[in-house]
């Protein structure tokens, strides 16, 4: 079969759920005939993949469509897609409101995006898809990846999710959690290999209570299993509910040694009072052990964590509890938001909303407080030798240190713990063949900012036994 290429163009908001989703989607459409460019100006049909996670995501998904409508209106041969989260959510009032759009598909349409595409191909549009039923249970939806060009992969174990945190729209846009089953993640994670892939992000909202419901192997196993694939180099996950965080679980960073040295629990607050009108299912407490439990088992773990501040009816002493669990734990890196009301949220009915300028004044003095931690703990590394897995070259302008003019050829990598180090080639490097992309390099820190380090390779010898399957800038 001859298929004619088409332009696509893909702009994904929100989350690397989204992110996998966004891949997927291009998969199936590269088999339409669909090749992916890196504008809207010239595409064929253009995919807006969105985030509702606050209402500032949502704003920017209708800003983006607002800048379609007027490529739109000189192009009406486009086809437009909406996809995700926001088109979960909105799903027919999206087309009302926005009636030059072609496609609304949900989260669990993308299986079915193809046909629908070709139903628009052939002018009876517009499609609303967006069923959240689970048309296979097996969860078995996506195995295709294209060659891969990066180090790193994401692999969605398990979608959805059953929490129902008060504040939260995911369980409501995703729908019910769904493991897949561990022999399909394999057969994707060794695809990825195949393709020069070196380290694979597990994505899940709640990785810790994968395969429970349907009986599978626990997330611990799953680990052991992806552990063992050949030529597989590191292993990542994202997210951790504190609740399900289980001893076997922990233990992983004990013995796996593909397992990187970071976890990300999110703890969204430290005042009991709220993460029970939070619905979080933990203390502060708890959470504070689970903390200790995994230093105790993995001395250096990094850990970063998810704030909310000003959750409705939190007071200044629920905030100054949520400073001190801050200060006590000493994240490596924190994510903090402004609490904000989403649809069908149980907090949106909660009293005692806190106004918005206060919630940016906690924000920003959390923010602050973390800032330091943060610089105090990258000092604490300078003059020692960390393992980073090169990711390429790395971007010209470093945000937080425009004072340092950047040597031409900088590269970039990350350590086990998730830190970010640049380096250059200029001393003990056997020229540029000892470099390149997926190889793990020993890199001595010499100086530490906010979002980076800065080092210089210990040795470099050119004969890595890992080159395999990389992709090189040497050739
Ligand atoms: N499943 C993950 C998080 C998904 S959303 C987990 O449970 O940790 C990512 C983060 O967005 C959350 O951890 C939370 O801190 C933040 N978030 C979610 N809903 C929010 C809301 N309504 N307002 C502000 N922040 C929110
Ligand atoms: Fe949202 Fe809570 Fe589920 Fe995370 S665990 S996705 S915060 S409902
Ligand atoms: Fe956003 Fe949906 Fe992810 S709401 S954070 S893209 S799950």
């Amino acid at each position: 079969m001859t298929v004619t290429s088409k332009a696509l163009y893909i702009h994904t908001i929100g989350c690397q759920m989204n992110v996998y989703d966004s891949e997927q989607i291009a998969a199936r459409l590269s088999a339409m005939g669909y090749e992916q460019v890196s504008g809207p100006d010239t595409a064929d049909l253009i995919i807006l993949n969105t985030c509702t996670i606050r209402a500032k995501a949502e704003q920017k998904v209708y800003s983006f469509l607002g800048r379609l409508a007027r490529l739109k209106a000189v192009r009406s041969d486009m086809i437009i897609g909406v996809g995700g989260c926001v088109a979960q959510q909105d799903g027919k009032k999206m087309l009302k409101r926005l009636p030059f759009v072609d496609i609304i598909f949900g989260t669990k349409a993308i299986d079915r995006l193809p046909a629908i595409i070709r139903t628009i191909e052939s002018k009876q549009g517009p499609v609303v898809d967006i069923d959240l039923e689970d048309t296979q249970p097996s969860a078995d939806f996506y195995e295709h990846h294209e060659q891969q060009t990066a180090v790193s992969g994401f692999v969605t174990v398990m979608r959805g999710c059953d929490n129902f945190c008060s504040y939260c729209v995911v369980p409501y846009v995703r729908g019910r959690e769904i493991s897949r089953e561990p022999q399909k993640i394999i057969k994707e994670i060794k695809h990825l290999v195949d393709t020069g892939v070196k380290e694979v992000t597990l994505l899940g909202q709640n990785v810790n209570s994968y395969g429970k419901k349907q009986g599978l192997c626990s997330f611990a196993d799953l680990l052991s299993r992806i552990n063992n694939i050949e030529g597989l180099l590191r292993i990542r996950f994202t997210t951790s509910h504190p609740k399900d965080l289980d001893s076997d679980l922990v233990q992983c960073f004990g013995h796996l040694e593909k397992l990187c040295r970071h976890i990300h629990l999110p703890v969204q607050s430290g005042s009991n009072a709220v993460l029970k009108k939070m619905n979080r299912k933990y203390t502060r407490e708890l959470y504070l052990d689970k903390v200790a439990k995994l230093r105790d088992t993995c001395p250096d773990i990094a850990l970063t964590s998810d704030i909310i501040v000003g959750f409705p009816g939190e007071t200044a002493a629920d905030y100054e509890k949520t400073l001190g669990l801050i200060s006590q734990v000493e994240f490596d890196g924190l994510f903090a938001f402004q609490y904000s009301d989403r649809p069908n949220a149980r907090s949106v009915e909660f009293p005692d909303k806190i106004s918005e300028v206060e919630k940016k004044d906690r924000l920003q003095r959390l923010l602050a407080m973390q800032e330091a931690i943060t610089k105090k703990k990258n000092q604490a590394l300078v003059g020692s030798v960390q393992t980073i897995l090169v990711d390429g070259l790395s971007k010209k302008e470093i945000a937080d240190r425009p004072q340092v003019e950047l040597l031409p050829e900088q590269w970039t990598g990350r350590t086990t713990t998730n830190k970010i180090v640049n380096f250059d080639c200029e001393h003990n490097c056997d020229g540029r063949a000892a470099i390149y992309p997926g190889r793990l390099l020993d890199v001595r820190i010499e100086k530490a900012y906010f979002h980076s380090l800065q080092g210089k390779p210990v040795t470099v010898e050119t004969t890595a036994g890992d080159a395999k399957g990389a992709n090189s800038y040497a050739a």
